[in-house]
């Protein structure tokens, strides 16, 4: 949007710097509104859904955002007061205590020290304003942190745009492995600039769907703790952990670095992002956390009080911004944490349905043979990304859905330049057409 009425009538001039800068890239946006309507299928939007039947035994030929059905459940069960009522500002105790459980449970083996080092979580309106909070509170306009280069968009709006930091970015691979080398390199040359460097990562990743192996995540933790130690800063880690717990490989990370980085080193801060928005599947009902993971060698008495006063330092940016998250969500999700088992075998069902499309999806890509496309290796979240050369993305993309009704979202961007494929949206039987679509558009196109 060019905001020709506001520059036209001088309302523009009213605006802040940051009102000024603000603005909503049209891609995303554009090409899921796209796809809605015009596309037969529909892999643009970043939501798993799918015919009822495929989650719920009896269900309907419908499609649905999947949902989980305990979790529906309990809305009948509520209170007025739980349903109308304010939550504290930093978040409803009973699901504070159930979220922190809820980490605990998935980081099982480092609970001794998670036990410990690890704070309340402190609620906010979905993820998105976790990453807020996490870029308001560490950074600072014209600072800059580290981050992949494939990357969710909304975090050049939030940390860029909005808050006015500046991304020092590193190619997210190295051939088909987490390019830990890059990521190394790329904070030692943010490490002049102050007292700190701020790495943010996002795994599973939006939009490449990949996690590291176990022993590349342990050489994530080494070369952090080689920044730590070398640099002589500290290292504040911020994981975007949206996507926790949708793993479709054996061999691969099962679940947040958190568990790994928290106590790593002296200088070494964490800060776990997520929420409850594809984790308990409920995108629409706005609750995320922000959860610190400690550094090594804190004197035991010291511990509480570091923890509640990072704690204070959220909710005093969340009072001063959109204040506290919706009550009856944080009611409902406490109760769906506490029935674990019956949460666990829902959403066991949804990751499966999601398990199967990857599996046809990865098997179709690997037949797929143009000298257009290169996927990436993915292995976990919502997504699979195919990079493209010798075309612009969006050109692909354009043909892709006008001839073949196929609605993708196309990346670009410094060294980035392909498609995004939501096969979280998309029916398993349709995944080898969406693929053969993409062939026939790179035969088309090829010059
Ligand atoms: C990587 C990533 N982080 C954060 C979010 C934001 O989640 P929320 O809807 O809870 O704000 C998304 C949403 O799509 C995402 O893809």
């Amino acid at each position: 949007m060019e905001y020709a009425a506001l520059k036209n009538t001088g309302v523009w001039e009213t605006l802040s710097v940051v009102g000024k800068r603000c603005y909503l890239p049209p891609g995303i946006l554009f090409w899921s509104a796209r796809g809605r309507e015009e596309a037969e299928i529909n892999a643009t939007l970043g939501t798993a859904r799918g015919p009822e039947k495929e989650i719920i035994q009896g269900g309907s030929e419908k499609s649905i955002t999947f949902y989980l059905p305990c979790l529906r459940n309990f809305f009948q069960e509520l209170e007025p007061d739980e349903i109308f009522a304010y939550a504290p500002l930093a978040g409803l105790p009973k699901f504070r205590a159930a979220w922190r459980e809820w980490t605990l449970y998935k980081l099982s083996s480092h609970r001794e020290k998670l036990a410990s080092l690890m704070s309340q979580p402190v609620v906010v309106p979905g993820i998105s304003s976790a990453l807020f909070v996490a870029a308001r509170l560490f950074l600072d306009q014209a600072e800059k942190f580290v981050t992949t280069d494939l990357r969710w968009v909304n975090v050049d709006n939030i940390f860029c745009r909005n808050i006015g930091a500046e991304i020092v970015p590193f190619a997210l691979f190295d051939g088909v492995k987490f390019n830990t080398e890059g990521m190394k390199e790329a904070l030692f040359s943010t490490s002049e600039q102050g007292k700190k460097v701020v790495l943010l990562l996002n795994l599973p990743n939006n939009p490449a769907g990949f996690l590291p192996s176990e022993s590349d995540a342990q050489e994530i933790k080494k070369a952090l703790v080689e920044v730590a130690e070398e640099a002589g800063k500290w290292v504040v880690v911020l994981l975007d952990d949206a996507y926790e717990g949708y793993v479709y490989e054996e061999g691969i990370l099962r679940n947040s670095l958190f568990g790994m980085l928290t106590g790593a080193h002296p200088r070494l801060l964490v800060v776990k992002l997520d929420g409850v928005s594809k984790e308990l599947l409920f995108y629409g009902g706005r609750v995320g956390a922000v959860t610190f993971g400690l550094p090594e060698g804190l004197q035991e008495e010291i511990i509480p009080d570091i923890r509640s006063e990072l704690e204070a330092k959220v909710a005093a940016i969340s009072r001063s911004t959109f204040s506290s998250a919706p009550r009856v969500v944080q009611e409902l999700a406490a109760r769906v944490l506490e029935a674990r088992e019956d949460f666990l075998q829902e959403r066991r069902a949804v990751i499966e349905v999601l398990k199967e499309r990857y599996r046809i999806l990865k098997q179709a890509l690997q037949e797929l043979k143009s000298p257009l496309i290169r996927p990436l290796p993915f292995n976990s979240g919502f997504f699979a990304f195919l990079h493209l050369q010798g075309i612009r993305a969006s050109d692909f993309a354009e043909h892709l859905i006008t001839k073949y009704k196929v609605g993708v979202i196309p990346w670009e961007g410094p060294g980035v330049n392909g498609i995004r494929i939501a096969f979280c949206g998309v029916e398993a039987e349709s995944l080898p057409k969406v693929v053969e679509c993409i062939k026939k558009t790179a035969d088309d196109l090829t010059p």
